[in-house]
Parts: structure tokens; C-alpha cells; sequence
């Protein structure tokens, strides 16, 4: 077996063999599942979120999924029309004790939804006597049209903090508030969870979305017997959200709360970017929904080689360096610029560079139709680099920093 680094984590008092967990979703459902789960490697799981059935009828229409495809790329984002688990709570809290007896090292965290305070209490209770390790309260699901549950609930400071203090006194696990993206601004509502007693954050849950629309049935998809509606997108797409959302909660000075993040993750690079970005521990769904359970040997390994590579001893160092660099734009240095560099050798001559530069920037590539070569105008170049990201040859468009940009474009202009 080949060397790994040591991938192991505290979250607020709970120790994790390795940072990933299944976000609370369809992929732990039950114990069958989950057990797969925890056999493949994941350090911890979220279980399907809890209702008691007695207050609310969870309805999951059909069909209540549909992928966003673009191009010849198929499944870059997934929107969803689920609610919380429709299966008893009996049986979960069956499936939840059941586990913990059969992984008492892995992490179980219970994922809970009331509609009033009893129900809250409730669900906190049983969890922590089933033996979960962590509560994550459901502020943030989509599909809730109640004022009293899911993102609706989780727009509102004054209703997180008194749901989180609520719970709280119910239970003595440790408790982690999973925010809503459909919002401006999340620090004020983690601030909240956080006033309410709240030990960590979880982001982002999915974004309210339409993916696509049927031209025949004039309908948005998922077309639910001629209806549809905007609900929950997740999966690649959403990362660059999910990722803005979770630097927001690591660099907010009055939150000072570690945050399981969430949002897009499919590879070890992107588990890479949210724990940079601030993430104490990732969650994973979509891409679990798509390439199954297994995906977590490619986590750990990419992971583990990045940091025997250059001798990292621990996640922790990790956490939040890159989150760091993040500063308002009026604070960027303009004296710096970049110009592209074309090379000549890999340049297939295909124009595409050439055009974008025309169209859609500031004029400074040239074209040699004869010899089918583009070159850079360096003194029209302002270093927007449009060139390089259009080009279909990867490391065929580099930049060079040159001298400040004052001296330059006097020049120009
Ligand atoms: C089909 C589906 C069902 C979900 N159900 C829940 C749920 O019951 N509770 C919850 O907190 N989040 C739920 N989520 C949200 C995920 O836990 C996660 O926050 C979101 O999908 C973003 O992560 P991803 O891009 O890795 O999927 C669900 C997501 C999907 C796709």
C-alpha cells in the first residue's frame, strides 16, 4: 500500500479520519447505504435530513431531477425537486443507532427540520439517543414553500438564532447551522446561528435554478405533469458560488466558526480549493449521485499525494490559506500588468484568439494569414488575457509582467 499523509481532523470536538463527508441528500438515505458509504472511506456522513411525519407530509414529485448539459458536456450541474427523507422517522433513528453501533469511529451527523419548537427539541433528542455525533439544522432546503422551514427560515437572523438556541438546550451535541445560498449576503445569518449557540457552519446548500426548458412542451424542466418550478441546482456548475460563500463565512471577523463546505465537489482538487478557501471538512453529493460512493478513494489519494509531495503534515495548515488573499478590488495593485505571450510553436493558427481580441478585448493580436501564426501587439496588450482562455491549445498563451501600465499606454495613446 503506498504511504499517506495524515488526513485525520477535529470539528468542533469530533475527530474525522479523513475530512470527507456525504452531504445530507438521497446518497445516505439509510443504514444499507450508508454502511457502503463508510466501507468505501468516507470519514463521516450526513444523513438524509429528519422530519417527524406527524407535522409535515414530505411530497417528492416525479420525475424530480434534471441534469444541465452543455454541449457534448453532460451532468456539469444538477437541479433537484426533493424535499427532506419521506421514509419514518422510526426507521431512520433504527438506521442511525443501528450504524453507529456497527462504525463507532466513523462520524454520523444527524441533519434535522422542525416546523415548531417541539419538533426540533424532538429531533435532537432522539438523534443524540440513537448516537449521532454532531446535529446539522436544515435551514436551507428550496423546495420548503412553508415560511416556517428550509430557506425561508433560513433568511431570517432572528429564526435561526432562536431554532439554534432551541436546540441547543435539547441537546449537548455539538451543532452545525447549513446556510441557504439564495441570499446576498450569509455572514449575517451564520452570525445568528452562531448568537443562537451554534459550534460550526455548513455551505452552501443548492441554489434556486432553472436548468433548462423543453421547446416542444414550452416547459421548464423537470416538467412535472406540465408544471415545473425554480428549485435547488448543485454539482461543478455551483462551485464558484459555493466557494465565494464559503471564503465570505472563513474571513467574516465576527464569526470566527469552523465551516464543513460544500458545493460542487467532484475531484481532489476541488476538495483542495473549498478547504484553501476555508473548509474545515468538505461535503459531497451530486458527484456521488453520479459516479458513486468509490469517488472517495480519488479524494484521499489526490489529497494525501499533494501534501506528502511537499511535505504537509496536516490539513489544518491548509485551511483558509488562499481565503486569505482575497481583498476588496479597490485594493488591487494597477500599477501591475501583464501582457500575452503567444508561442509559436504550439499556435495551430486556428484564429480564435485573434478573433475574441477583435471583438471582445482591446485589438492586440495580430494574424499572419499566410503562415497561419498569431502574435501579440504588445503595446495595444493590456493583459486582460481573454487570448489565453479562449485558446483550444492549453499552454499555447502564457503572460509576462512587464512595466507599469502608465508608462506604457502613454505610449499607445
Ligand atoms: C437530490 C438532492 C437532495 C438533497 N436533499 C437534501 C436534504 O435532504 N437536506 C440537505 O440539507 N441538503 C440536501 N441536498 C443538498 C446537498 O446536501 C448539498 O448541499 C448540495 O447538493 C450541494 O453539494 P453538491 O454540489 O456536492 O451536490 C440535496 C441535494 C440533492 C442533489
Amino acid at each position: 500500500m503506498s504511504k499517506k499523509a495524515n488526513l485525520k481532523i477535529d470539528f468542533c470536538g469530533v475527530h474525522f479520519e479523513n475530512p470527507f463527508l456525504l452531504s445530507s441528500s438521497p446518497v445516505g438515505n439509510h443504514a444499507e447505504m450508508c454502511a457502503r458509504a463508510f466501507d468505501a472511506g468516507w470519514g463521516g456522513i450526513v444523513y438524509k435530513t429528519l422530519n417527524l411525519e406527524k407535522t409535515f407530509k414530505v411530497v417528492m414529485p416525479s420525475p424530480r431531477l434534471n441534469a444541465l448539459n452543455y454541449g457534448d458536456k453532460r451532468f456539469i450541474g444538477l437541479q433537484n425537486a426533493e424535499q427532506i427523507t419521506d421514509r419514518s422517522i422510526n426507521d431512520n433513528i433504527t438506521d442511525i443507532a443501528a450504524l453507529k453501533k456497527k462504525y463507532p469511529h466513523k462520524v454520523l451527523v444527524s441533519s434535522l427540520m422542525g416546523f415548531n419548537d417541539e419538533d426540533w427539541r424532538t429531533l435532537a433528542r432522539m438523534s443524540e439517543d440513537a448516537g449521532a455525533d454532531m446535529l446539522e439544522l436544515n435551514f436551507s432546503c428550496p423546495q420548503m414553500a412553508r415560511k416556517d422551514a428550509g430557506h425561508r427560515v433560513g433568511q431570517d437572523s432572528d429564526i435561526v438564532s432562536y431554532i439554534t438556541s432551541v436546540v441547543k438546550k435539547a441537546s449537548r451535541l455539538p451543532v452545525m447551522a447549513k446556510m441557504t445560498p439564495n441570499i446576498t449576503d450569509m455572514v449575517p445569518i451564520a452570525v445568528a446561528a452562531k448568537k443562537g449557540g451554534a459550534d460550526a457552519i455548513s455551505a452552501i446548500n443548492t441554489i434556486k435554478a432553472i436548468t433548462d426548458i423543453d421547446i416542444n412542451a414550452l416547459t421548464p424542466l423537470p416538467n412535472i405533469h406540465g408544471n415545473s418550478s425554480a428549485t435547488g441546482f448543485s454539482g461543478p456548475a455551483a462551485k464558484p458560488i459555493a466557494l465565494r460563500f464559503v471564503s465570505d463565512l472563513y474571513n467574516a471577523k465576527n464569526l470566527n466558526l469552523p465551516v464543513s463546505a460544500i458545493g460542487g465537489i467532484e475531484k481532489w482538487t476541488d476538495a483542495l480549493h473549498f478547504i484553501l478557501m476555508g473548509g474545515r471538512t468538505v461535503q459531497v453529493t451530486t458527484a456521488v449521485m453520479r459516479y458513486g460512493y468509490r469517488i472517495v478513494e480519488d479524494l484521499i489519494e489526490g489529497l494525501s499525494d499533494f501534501m506528502l509531495d511537499r511535505d504537509i503534515t496536516s490539513i489544518e495548515s491548509l485551511i483558509g490559506r488562499a481565503a486569505q488573499k482575497l481583498t476588496d478590488p479597490s485594493e488591487f495593485n494597477t500599477r501591475y500588468q501583464v501582457v500575452s505571450v503567444i508561442n509559436q510553436d504550439k499556435c495551430i493558427g486556428c484564429g480564435q484568439c485573434y478573433i475574441s481580441c477583435q471583438d471582445g478585448a482591446n485589438q492586440a493580436i495580430k494574424f499572419d494569414s499566410g503562415l497561419r501564426k498569431a502574435s501579440v501587439d504588445e503595446e495595444r496588450c493590456v493583459g486582460c488575457t481573454l487570448c489565453k482562455h479562449v485558446c483550444p491549445v492549453w499552454d499555447c498563451v502564457s503572460t509576462r509582467e512587464v512595466d507599469t501600465r502608465d508608462q506604457r499606454h502613454a505610449a499607445v495613446f
